[in-house]
């Protein structure tokens, strides 16, 4: 049975039992950060389980992707190790939502396994959890198994996604796959072997952990399995190892192909197609290299792949040609990779393209500092290097040091880590926060979408620069103001907070920005004149210019947004945003930089909807409704949360949800004035542009440059152009002429330096000090001496400062006695450096001019001492 059948049997199984069969969640988590990735098939369900989401069905079956890498559930250490663990695998799940309950659970496993795929009975092990009686006679009772190939067991019979959230006991069940392979049942002491392996875990969800550990009673009993449908492959295939599946084995040939290996058995290539999996859904699902976060920990699995193809003697990048193995394999199951295909291909071969680089030197320092290593721990000062300079991962590291029996000084590496953190930290200005610990009551009510100002404000809570709360403030104190009601806006989805002034007779307060902390806004400034009271009602006025700046910028970002996608394609994706008074900026998933054609398309787009001025609506709608409408949206947001949606264009051009502040008609925005295109990671660009004054002002400033450059070269601004052309021709012949000018020179130089030759034993010597020749010229120089000797050894000399630069030549005819390398050293030694090369050609430096001529000097006798 090919997997494909046996993910697709399992599915339809379910389905006939009245589960719906849900398509596989993201590998990012929505709205959950206790967990880095998907880790299990039960977390896009987790909010449903606690009773916080409802769903249109009670029972569902998925096949999930999960990723184990990074975090609490991490096996990235373990893959090519062992036969059974993966960074990315698929979990077949079926769920119950306050349905059905442990016997159903037990009795759907139990004939799906023995009836519906034929498993032997003899051949399955079951384990409950050990205060788990009613699982037990379930088990023992209803379904017959043996009292002899039963367990009950504690830690390992308690499943748990995160720290907190949703667990409770579980019962896992084992094949046996029989005594020809090495390990013991589940609880002997042997467990770990490869004999019995756990292929499905049924989890009777009880309760809610709290970050306390404290264990509450979930609303509804629920049901949560975890099928892992590559180990139940091998099984269903008859063979011990999950890489010798079906699916695994067409990805170890491509493997091979790629890395030009005869030999599919070897661990570097499992290892390599275990991390196209993970690595490709990874990206597909949105996720892109980077240095933190999931992003790093990406990196992480692509750095450790391409360095076992480095291994196995690939130079060149490979990996981001599995891709299509990978697609032809899954693609049909997980249209998220087919139709993500080309992009996951480009962001692979560039962060190969960007390791390579580094990686060869880094293997280099690695080789060496463990071909030196006294004992068997590497050093945490020589972890950091290879981290800091070559990009090695920390893991990578150990993977290479695992290979040769060496472990790593993780913590003499956190402890260099943090050194580098500290000095970043204190580069960095300090931005003090200090209402982060303040408790407040009730909620701001944001007034903003509809006016700039609040004539009737009442203070609600004051907080002194000491970050505590108080009654009053007196005039010349920083502080927060929190209102009742306020149009202030507080800094969110990238749009800056507002600015403004909060007033009461004589008392002036300036509100210099905005942000939101839990249900309130936070009006950070300063009292400039005056008094102000807890419970005073305040005018609240917002920089009313200012906030029409920066709301051309927010809805002109949402113009670029969809103008980009109808430019570059639907890959593109928001990466990031910053909107405030004088700019926007937008990062987006893209692969490559983007033309100045495509970005003169893109202007001239956005250019078109800002003259077609329609209004810009804003709706209030349910989660559901934005979808049907065709609306992107950046975050998931709740079921049953109302969101906003917000239409602009002609015909509907952009519809998003955002809970930012927009102009009322396109037109306001003015004009629309692309200002730069840069790329600021792997796979993601950024674009900078101004609207309205911001980009009048621009244009006015260009001219003004156009006008002073044209008085410069006295002409006209229409003139430049070719005044220009014919100045750079000019200095094109100008430089021509220097060229030769420089070679004749030389040349004379040339033959003073060969009149100064001494003759030893038949070869011309010249050892000479050439001060004001530098670097390329004294390499130019001392090939043409070369090559107008034919016995010759020659040692060129200067010194710049205190800094000694040396290059020594050897005619070919006596690179057999003499050699460069050596001599170049005789004298940089000398000197105080070192140096080293060719036979016939070498180069060093010093540091000591001083003795630049007596060592010089010594050359004649050194190559005597050769010749003889
Ligand atoms: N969530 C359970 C597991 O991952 C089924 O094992």
């Amino acid at each position: 049975m090919k997997s494909a059948a046996l993910r697709q049997a399992f599915l339809n199984f379910f389905e006939r039992e009245g589960h719906t069969q849900v398509p596989s969640g993201s590998l990012v988590p929505q709205n959950d950060t206790s967990v880095l990735f998907t880790v299990a098939g039960m977390a896009p369900f987790k909010d449903v389980f606690l009773g916080r989401e409802q769903r249109p069905y009670t029972r569902a079956t998925t096949a999930q992707r999960c990723v184990r890498a990074g975090g609490k559930h991490n096996d990235l250490d373990n893959v090519g190790y062992t036969a059974r663990h993966h960074t990315f695998f698929e979990m077949m799940g079926n769920f119950s939502f306050g349905d059905y309950f442990k016997r159903d659970a037990i009795k759907f496993a139990w004939r799906f396994l023995t009836e519906e795929l034929g498993l032997a009975k003899e051949r399955l092990w079951v384990t409950v959890h050990v205060s788990d009686d009613e699982a037990e006679r379930i088990w023992i009772d209803e379904m017959g198994i043996d009292p002899a190939r039963f367990s009950r067991l504690d830690e390992d019979n308690f499943w748990q996604m995160g720290d907190v959230g949703p667990c409770g006991p579980s019962s896992e069940i084992f094949f046996d796959h029989g005594p020809d392979v090495a390990g013991g049942p589940p609880g002997s002491p042997d467990e770990d072997g490869d004999r019995y392996i756990e292929i499905w875990n049924l989890v009777f969800m009880q309760y809610d952990r709290d970050s306390e550990g404290t264990l509450h009673p979930l609303p509804k009993p629920s049901i949560d399995t975890g099928m892992g449908l590559e180990r139940m492959a091998a099984v269903m295939q008859g063979v011990h190892s999950n890489y010798e599946i079906d699916l695994f084995q067409s990805l170890l040939q491509a493997a091979a192909r790629a890395t030009g290996q005869s030999d599919i058995n070897q661990p570097s290539l499992r290892v390599i197609a275990d991390h196209i999996r993970s690595c490709s859904f990874l990206i597909a699902d949105g996720v892109l290299p980077s240095n933190e976060g999931r992003g790093y920990v990406l990196r992480r699995i692509i750095r450790r792949a391409v360095r076992h193809g480095h291994k196995l003697g690939q130079e060149n990048t490979f990996f981001h040609t599995l891709v299509s193995a990978l697609d032809e394999e899954m693609g049909e199951a997980h249209p998220v990779l087919r139709a993500a295909r080309d992009q996951v291909e480009q962001v692979l071969l560039k962060e190969e393209e960007q390791f390579a680089r580094t990686l060869d030197h880094g293997m280099k320092l690695l080789d060496d500092a463990l071909a030196s290593l006294e004992g068997d721990t590497l050093d945490g000062a020589t972890i950091f290097k290879l981290y800091d300079t070559y990009g090695f991962p920390f893991d990578l590291t150990a993977d290479v040091a695992r290979e040769r029996g060496v472990t790593l000084d993780e913590l003499g590496f956190q402890r260099e880590l943090q050194a580098q953190r500290d000095r970043a930290r204190a580069a960095s200005q300090f931005n003090g926060d200090y209402s982060a610990d303040v408790e407040l009551e009730g909620e701001t009510d944001f007034t903003g979408y509809e006016r700039t100002d609040e004539e009737q404000a009442r203070i609600a809570g004051l907080i002194n620069a000491d970050g505590a709360t108080c009654e009053h403030l007196e005039h010349g104190q920083s502080a927060v103001v929190v209102l009742e009601r306020t149009p202030f806006y507080a800094e969110s989805g990238g749009q800056v907070g507002d600015t403004g002034t909060l007033t009461l007779g004589d008392s002036l307060f300036h509100v210099t920005d905005t942000r939101r902390q839990g249900a309130h806004n936070l009006h950070y400034g300063y009292l400039e004149s005056g008094r102000l009271s807890l419970g005073d009602t305040v005018s609240a006025q917002v920089d009313s210019t200012r906030r029409e700046d920066i709301q051309r910028n927010h809805s002109a970002t949402h113009l670029l947004h969809e103008a980009l996608r109808q430019v570059l394609g639907e890959h593109v994706q928001q990466k990031g945003s910053l909107v405030n008074d004088e700019r926007l900026r937008f990062d987006f998933s893209h692969f490559e930089a983007v033309t100045p054609e495509q970005l003169a398309r893109v202007e001239a787009i956005v250019n078109e909807q800002v003259l077609a001025n329609t209004p810009v609506q804003t709706e209030l709608m349910t989660l559901d409704e934005a979808r049907n409408k065709g609306a992107r949206a950046l975050f998931e947001a709740r079921y049953g949360e109302d969101v906003r949606v917000l239409t602009m264009g002609t015909q509907a051009f952009s519809i998003e949800l955002c809970g930012g502040i927009h102009v009322r008609h396109t037109g306001d925005i003015g004009t629309f004035h692309i200002a730069s295109e840069s790329g600021v990671a792997s796979g993601v660009r950024r674009i900078e542009a101004l609207t309205g004054r911001g980009a009048l002002r621009f244009y006015r400033e260009q001219g003004a440059t156009l006008e002073r450059m044209a008085a410069t070269l006295k002409a006209r601004p229409d003139q430049l152009e070719a005044r220009l052309d014919a100045m750079l021709g000019h200095q094109r012949e100008l430089e021509k002429v220097l060229e030769s000018l420089k070679a004749r020179l030389a040349s004379s130089a040339g033959n003073d330096l060969l009149s100064q030759a001494r003759d030893i034993n038949g070869v011309s010597v010249i050892a000479y000090q050439v001060d004001g020749v530098s670097g390329k010229d004294l390499r130019t120089l001392l090939d043409q001496l070369k090559s107008r000797l034919e016995n010759g050894v020659i040692v060129l000399g200067t010194a710049e400062g205190d800094k000694v630069s040396l290059i020594a030549g050897v005619t070919k005819s006596l690179t057999g006695r003499v050699k460069a390398g050596e001599l170049v050293n005789h004298v940089a030694e000398q000197v105080g450096g070192r140096g080293g090369g060719r036979p016939d050609m070498a180069q060093a430096g010093g540091q000591d001019p001083a003795a630049l001529p007596g060592a010089l000097e010594s050359v004649y006798d050194w190559v005597a001492s050769r010749l003889e």
